[in-house]
């Protein structure tokens, strides 16, 4: 039943703002008020996204563990925003270290890698791996960048490292 809540609201941001999601692209940033007040009718999806159908594989983690894994998750967002705010400050030390310890090889334990890996289907651990390499890989870099000074290949390292982000995202969701 959401499902048709969300499509009805969808097609009433079409009616109200007269314009296909381009428009509504375009309008975005400057539409701020009404996009706020159109999210507090929707399902918190957001009225842009109702009429796209989630291709997403469903995966069931026990209780526990996915409110942990969801933690972990909030965590690496929290990593890749300092990991941000380092690169601004050119802290390139600082940016290898909690990219390896938060988000990379060294970051099993901490995110009780061994506890969920078992539940996740096997293309989805290897979204997690890859993440995992990706972050010592930036790692590595970052130490190099801390001696040559050289940033490029810091900066291309984060953007792959969130692209594997964006991948595990559009593959998979928790039930
Ligand atoms: C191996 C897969 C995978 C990788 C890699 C991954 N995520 Fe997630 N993430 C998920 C899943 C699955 C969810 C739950 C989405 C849902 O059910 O709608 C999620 C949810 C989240 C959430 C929401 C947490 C909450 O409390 O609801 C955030 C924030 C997040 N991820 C950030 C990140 C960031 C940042 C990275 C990269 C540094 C990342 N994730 C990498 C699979 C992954």
């Amino acid at each position: 039943m959401w499902f048709r809540t969300v499509v009805a609201v969808g097609a009433w941001a079409l009616l109200a703002t007269g314009a296909g999601a381009a428009g509504q692209a375009r309008e975005g940033s400057m539409a701020g008020g009404h996009m706020q007040h159109m999210a507090t009718m929707g399902s918190g999806k957001g009225p842009q996204t109702a009429a796209v159908t989630d291709t997403r594989e469903p995966v069931r983690f026990p209780p526990r563990i996915r409110a942990h894994e969801l933690w972990s998750m909030r965590d690496h967002l929290r990593t890749l925003q300092k990991i941000q705010q380092y690169l601004a400050e050119e802290r390139f030390e600082e940016i290898a270290g909690i990219a390896e310890q938060r988000l990379g090889m060294s970051s099993f334990g901490l995110h009780g890698a061994h506890e969920s890996a078992p539940y996740m289907p096997e293309g989805m651990r290897q979204a997690g791996g890859a993440m995992h390499r990706s972050a010592s890989r930036l790692a590595r870099l970052a130490t190099d960048a801390a001696v040559t000074g050289e940033t490029k290949p810091v900066l291309q390292a984060v953007a792959d490292l969130t692209a594997r982000c964006v991948a595990c995202h559009d593959a998979y969701r928790l039930e």
